[in-house]
């Protein structure tokens, strides 16, 4: 199978390349594209090189991710997270190629009263009220690809840590060298998705051949708090850690109180694999340099 890995230089492109080439290097010819070597917003040579090599799936990992630069940058994060994924979606159709793309728990609106009302998380389709301009984004791409290709999967995945770039995981542990004391938000909720895990479920809806949207996480319901403190708990750092609410972190952009995605349909399918959120971060931890 032909793949293009776009975005490949981000936290779950480097994940993506890392798994198929320890795996399934055999099985699957991935050509990975950072954004220096292929912007997705310069049409013209995004289209020559789909023609050029003629990719049986491409996976989007490229995205605008700066939660609160989008507030100050529109036009990019739409340009990024919606205006290319539109013209992925297209050449999807004229090309005939699967485009597996990513979204986010932002595209809800992530009340405290959704948290009381959905404590097993949001379904595929429940209905979207973005609370940033990511978020709003993320979700216009989403729409694009639907109206454009059906030969799509969208994946929305929460909290994302894995090995590479930066995330909750690899901050914690560089606070906790750092730091005697920490504050953690202890009124937003959710539940991490590990990049490895999102990786291998994917995997394995490709070879299902199946089209949709997708919810990745892991199970359980957790706070910043409660993850930082098993993050610290798992690797012997000793911190004394204050559970704040989120008024006391001002961000340009507003974030969502729960993050929550339910799993119930990919949980559904065989072979798919969602783990406990502890369980997660015991593996990551294991593989950390
Ligand atoms: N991280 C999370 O917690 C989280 C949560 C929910 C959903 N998601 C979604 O999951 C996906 C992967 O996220 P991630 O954490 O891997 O993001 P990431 O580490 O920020 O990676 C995004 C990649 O996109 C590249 N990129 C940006 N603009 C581009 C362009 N015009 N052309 C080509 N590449 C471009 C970036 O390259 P440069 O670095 O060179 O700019 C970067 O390598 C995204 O769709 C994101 O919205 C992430």
């Amino acid at each position: 199978m032909k793949v293009l890995l776009l975005g490949a230089s981000g936290q779950l492109g480097r994940e993506w390349q890392r798994v198929i080439n320890e795996e399934y290097s055999d099985e699957i010819a991935l050509l990975p594209y950072s954004s220096s070597d292929l912007d997705i917003t310069h049409y013209q040579e995004v289209s020559d090189e789909f023609r050029n090599q003629k990719p049986e799936v491409v996976i989007n990992c490229a995205a605008y991710t700066n939660v609160d630069g989008a507030e100050d940058q529109k036009k990019l994060a739409r340009k990024v997270n919606m205006e290319a994924p539109l013209y992925l979606a297209e050449l999807s159709q004229q090309l005939d190629f699967k485009l597996v793309h990513y979204s986010t728990d932002y595209v809800f609106p992530g009340t405290k009263l959704d948290k009381r009302e959905f404590p097993n998380g949001y379904l595929e389709d429940h209905p979207v009220d973005p609370v940033n301009w990511y978020g709003k984004t993320k979700w216009e791409g989403e729409q694009a690809i639907r109206q454009t290709t059906e030969n799509h999967l969208i994946i929305r995945v929460s909290w994302l840590c894995g090995q590479f770039s930066s995330n909750f995981v690899k901050t914690m542990l560089q606070l906790g060298q750092e730091r005697d004391e920490l504050q953690v938000v202890d009124d937003q909720w959710g539940s991490p998705t590990y990049a490895e895990n999102v990786v291998n479920n994917c995997l394995n809806l490709l070879g299902k051949d199946i089209a949709g949207t997708y919810h990745i996480t892991s199970k359980g319901l957790i706070s910043w708090y409660d993850f930082a403190k098993a993050i610290f708990k798992m690797n012997g750092i000793d911190v004394s850690l204050e559970a704040v609410d989120s008024d006391a972190f001002s961000t340009k952009a507003n974030r969502p109180y729960f993050s929550k995605l339910s799993t119930q349909r990919i949980e559904s399918l065989d072979g798919s694999e969602i783990i406990e959120w502890k369980k997660g971060l015991k593996n990551l931890m294991d593989h950390l340099p």
